[in-house]
């Protein structure tokens, strides 16, 4: 058991940002060691070359986290390299997959479609927490973050549509937050925080992209880099809140 090293855990990995974030993990800090999860390590090509840019750095782990016995599996590979985390960071998110995307109105609303947007946007962080909060209790600095989104304030909805996907980002903030009141009762320096990461050019808002101005839209070199930055600045004080790339605070 490696009881010295810092240790990261990444739902989330295989490509867009969850990619880039573990890639500028594992490039910043060579004391760190990264868990990166996917839900098919095998076809995880991108992942695979950085676990060999990395010797001994980054374990890559099967999860799919619509599938609970894959987070606890998941949480038993972590725990038998350490009993401790310093971040576990969700990134897995869907806006539109086969056979649904965001609704436009009413009429689009259609209930499988809720059902797994909400099951891999809310219910999949907050199931990763059940399962890997324990690693987090160890009384140093430790932060849970989960990629959230500005759409996912219900103070900042002017547009209206995608109910399924604003709905489920709501909610995933507030299963933040009361994680949060939790944490500060049992490992006051655990921080929880929703993050979002800009508009940021990947498969998940390649569809959306016609309307959004090019110095708007960032790569996901730009939004790793600069998330990583508000991780490291965040204090328990900060704890339950929802931050942009920029560090500023997305109201609820
Ligand atoms: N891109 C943006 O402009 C933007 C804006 C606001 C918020 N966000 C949020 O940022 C996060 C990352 O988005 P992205 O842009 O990097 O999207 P992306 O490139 O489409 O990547 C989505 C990731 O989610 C994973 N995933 C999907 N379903 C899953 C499941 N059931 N279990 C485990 N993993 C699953 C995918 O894995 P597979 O490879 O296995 O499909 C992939 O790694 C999301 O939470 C998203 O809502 C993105």
């Amino acid at each position: 058991m490696d009881k010295q090293k810092k240790m990261a855990f990444v739902q989330g990995a295989s490509r867009g940002l969850g990619l880039e974030i573990t890639r500028q993990l594992l490039a910043r800090d060579p004391t760190l060691r990264v868990f990166a999860s996917c839900r098919a390590p095998a076809d995880a090509a991108s992942l695979s070359g950085l676990q060999a840019a990395h010797p001994g750095r980054l374990d890559l782990v099967q999860l799919d986290v619509t599938d609970e016995s894959s987070i606890e599996r998941a949480a038993a590979r972590f725990s038998e390299t350490s009993s401790r985390a310093h971040l576990v960071l969700n990134v897995a998110g869907v806006l539109h997959g086969p056979g649904f995307g965001p609704e436009k109105k009413l009429g689009h609303v259609e209930p499988d479609a809720l059902r797994t947007v909400f099951e891999i946007n809310a219910f999949g962080p907050l199931l990763v927490a059940k399962h890997f909060h324990r690693f987090l209790r160890h009384g140093e600095r430790s932060v849970f973050a989960s990629l959230s989104a500005r759409v996912g304030s219900i103070s900042d909805n002017r547009l209206g549509g995608w109910y399924a996907y604003r709905a489920s980002k709501a909610a995933q903030n507030m299963f933040t937050k009361t994680l949060a009141i939790e944490l500060g009762r049992i490992a006051p320096n655990a921080i929880a925080v929703g993050l979002h990461p800009g508009t940021v050019d990947t498969d998940l808002s390649k569809p959306f992209q016609r309307n959004v101005p090019d110095e708007t839209l960032l790569t996901p070199t730009e939004s790793a880099s600069s998330l990583l930055r508000v991780l490291d600045g965040l204090t328990p004080e900060q704890s339950g809140r929802v931050f942009d790339f920029r560090g500023e605070e997305v109201l609820p």
